[in-house]
């Protein structure tokens, strides 16, 4: 068997990144997203938790051993080198497990994986075989964020304005998919890229083995 093909899927926030995965899931492609290796790690009990209690103190969990969120983001906001020692200890694990969770997949032809900042910060563009943009309108990325979080317009707006723009995003796109519709019409397009990337898989595959 060959090597994976490796998909960066980003997309702006309350673009349908996660929608989107769980579509291609149920294909039966392989996902490993970075947003919830995250989440997992500071989950109760998770691996970044007694780092994250030796830098910040017990303070900055709750009492199920879980990173309590609302006191680090207060934190963040009174003092921003917080930010930058949570993220000290954070992007070394997350990276290291998105690095074994994709070898745990090498038999797949292809495994998507979703970095929200993939073209921000740049650490996972060299693992990536194709760069996949979830592309929506703005006001509908506002409106869905909205809608399903407590976040209030000026917080999205500040967000979305730390994030590279849309037009960046599309530049860089290999492929898009365009999640401004009925969510038929995005599966549509999934069920497409699933044939082209295995398509693609296999005739690397065949290339390489005509080489021996
Ligand atoms: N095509 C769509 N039609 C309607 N609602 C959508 C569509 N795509 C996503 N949503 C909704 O918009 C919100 C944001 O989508 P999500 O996949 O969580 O975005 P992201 O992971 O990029 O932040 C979610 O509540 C989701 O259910
Ligand atoms: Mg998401």
């Amino acid at each position: 068997m060959r090597k994976s093909l490796i998909i960066g899927l980003t997309g702006g926030i309350g673009s349908g990144k996660s929608s989107v995965s769980a579509i291609f899931e149920e294909l039966g492609a392989p996902v490993v997203d970075t947003d919830k290796i995250a989440h997992a790690l500071t989950a109760s009990h998770g691996t970044a938790i007694p780092d994250i209690v030796s830098m910040f103190g017990a303070a900055a969990v709750n009492e199920d051993n879980s990173l309590n969120r609302s006191y680090m983001r207060d934190l963040i906001f009174s003092d921003p080198a917080a930010k930058l020692k949570l993220e000290g200890i954070l992007h070394p694990m997350i990276y290291r497990v998105a690095l074994q969770s994709i070898a745990s997949h090498r038999n797949a032809a292809y495994i998507l994986l979703v970095v929200p900042l993939l073209l921000e910060t740049r650490t996972y563009l060299p693992l990536t075989d194709r760069i996949l943009v979830v592309d929506c309108e703005e006001t509908q990325q506002i409106g869905r964020t909205m809608a399903r979080s407590q976040l209030a317009e000026t917080t999205i707006l500040r967000i979305m304005s730390q994030q590279t723009s849309r037009k960046n995003r599309l530049q860089h796109a290999d492929d898009v998919i365009l999640n401004h519709g009925q969510y038929e019409f995005t599966r549509q397009q999934i069920i497409e890229l699933d044939r082209l990337y295995t398509q693609i898989y296999r005739n690397r595959s065949s290339s390489e083995g005509e080489r021996g």
